[in-house]
């Protein structure tokens, strides 16, 4: 197993109920380490940039407005096979499919509204965290 580094972000449902705490007391009860953290208010077309691979889906634009309408917090995870750890603490992206104890099955609202994004393999872990951080501010 290796040490990886994945991109998370703490959605605007999430940010919005004051969440933050309760959703990185997760992140490192799972033994990810937070290693860099900020938040941010995303204009629709950063965040249009970021999901560019949704653009043909029929709710690219609900999940665009979504995500540029409160702050969100951008972060970068680091641990043991941290892309398939997050994606396990995060649970299904449907909220109702996800099993218990994951992020989304105890605070997600909806499919769309669903507190956290997480990177799904090492290429986009790397593209998604330069999108957000430069390399000086990962600090491991
Ligand atoms: P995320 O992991 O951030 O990646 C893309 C996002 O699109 C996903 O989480 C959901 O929040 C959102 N999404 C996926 N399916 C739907 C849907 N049917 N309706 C609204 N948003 C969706």
């Amino acid at each position: 197993m290796a040490i990886e580094r994945t991109l998370s972000i703490i959605k605007p449902d999430a940010t919005k109920r004051n969440l933050t705490g309760k959703i990185n007391a997760k992140f490192e009860e799972a033994g990810l380490r937070i290693v860099a953290q900020k938040r941010i208010h995303l204009t629709k077309a950063q965040v249009g940039t970021f999901y560019a691979v949704h653009k043909e889906r029929p709710f690219y634009d609900e999940l665009c407005e979504f995500m540029a309408s409160e702050p969100v917090v951008v972060q970068v995870l680091e641990g043991e096979s941290a892309i398939t750890r997050n994606r396990e603490v995060m649970g299904a992206t449907n909220p109702s499919d996800a099993a218990e104890g994951t992020i989304r099955a105890e605070f997600a609202e909806s499919v769309g509204e669903n507190s956290v994004h997480g990177s799904d393999a090492p290429d986009t872990a790397a593209e998604e965290i330069a999108y957000f951080f430069a390399g000086l501010e990962l600090v491991g």
